[in-house]
């Protein structure tokens, strides 16, 4: 009787999201929208497991954040996955992490394709171990012609440093007489990792931290931000529905009136 009755209620919970996402579509939904999954390391400590638990379990709300998202019809989902300041975190911890995009591709694949999710990148993934880089690669090729929503990984990202070697490439093609006049606003952004996404919508940060850390900085400059104190393991699909009705309230003016 109460597997009946727990079955009926998340039966309905799953057809009040169904509806919830009917309703959103109707309106202005977010293109690209770019997560700071934080909290993990929290969301482990308060259940008196090691750090990597929180990562674990985050990785699973990759899975059904990517699902919802696709549901809406978002045309990117970018995920800060990994920055290049987190090799400063104790190796067992990085050896993880290196260790999920491998896992999460391994189970997640044939769904991600069923769904035509294409996977990208950005960062720099030559730093990666060849296991990590073996398994996005190969994902971002078994989902190349898939025209869906881009699940895109910042894997060793860092804007900084995509911001100095887009630089340094405008430089050496001004030397190389490609560039012949001063650079634009808009040439900048097609020497970035992002060169051919939309730049991000909506922009949400997990865990009731409120700072960007070197994530997307160039492309964030008239983002809608929006934080929340939930930790990522328990980030819902109700959560990113509430995020995007928050943004669809907002009103973008871009600079102007
Ligand atoms: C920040 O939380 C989180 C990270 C540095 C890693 C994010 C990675 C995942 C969510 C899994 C990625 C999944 C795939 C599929 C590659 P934190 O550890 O800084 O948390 P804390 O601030 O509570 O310590």
């Amino acid at each position: 009787m109460y597997s009946l009755w727990k079955r009926f209620v998340k039966k309905d919970a799953s057809s009040e999201v169904t509806n919830r996402i009917q309703h959103i579509k109707q309106f202005d939904v977010p293109q690209h929208i770019a997560i700071i999954m934080d909290g993990n390391g929290r969301w482990a400590k308060k259940r008196a497991l090691p750090r990597v638990a929180g990562h674990h379990e985050g990785m699973k709300t990759v899975r059904k954040i990517t699902k919802v998202a696709n549901k809406l019809g978002v045309k990117t989902l970018t995920v800060y996955a990994f920055s290049t300041e987190n090799w400063k975190r104790p190796k067992s911890e990085v050896d993880f992490l290196m260790k999920l995009p491998q896992e999460f591709l391994g189970t997640f694949l044939p769904e991600l394709i069923s769904e035509n999710v294409r996977v990208e990148t950005i960062g720099d993934l030559s730093l990666l171990p060849s296991h990590t880089q073996n398994a996005v690669i190969r994902a971002m090729e078994d989902t190349k012609d898939n025209d869906g929503m881009i699940l895109n990984f910042a894997l060793n990202y860092g804007s900084r440093g995509e911001i100095v070697s887009a630089v340094n490439s405008i430089i050496e093609d001004a030397k190389n007489g490609i560039i012949k006049d001063g650079i634009t606003e808009q040439m900048l952004s097609s020497y970035l990792m992002t060169k051919h996404l939309s730049d991000p919508d909506l922009l949400i940060r997990t865990s009731g931290e409120i700072r960007l850390s070197n994530f997307m900085l160039w492309q964030a400059a008239y983002t809608e931000l929006w934080f929340t104190e939930v930790l990522w393991p328990d980030f819902s699909e109700e959560h990113l529905l509430q995020a995007v009705e928050e943004y669809q309230k907002r009103s973008r003016r871009f600079g102007g009136v």
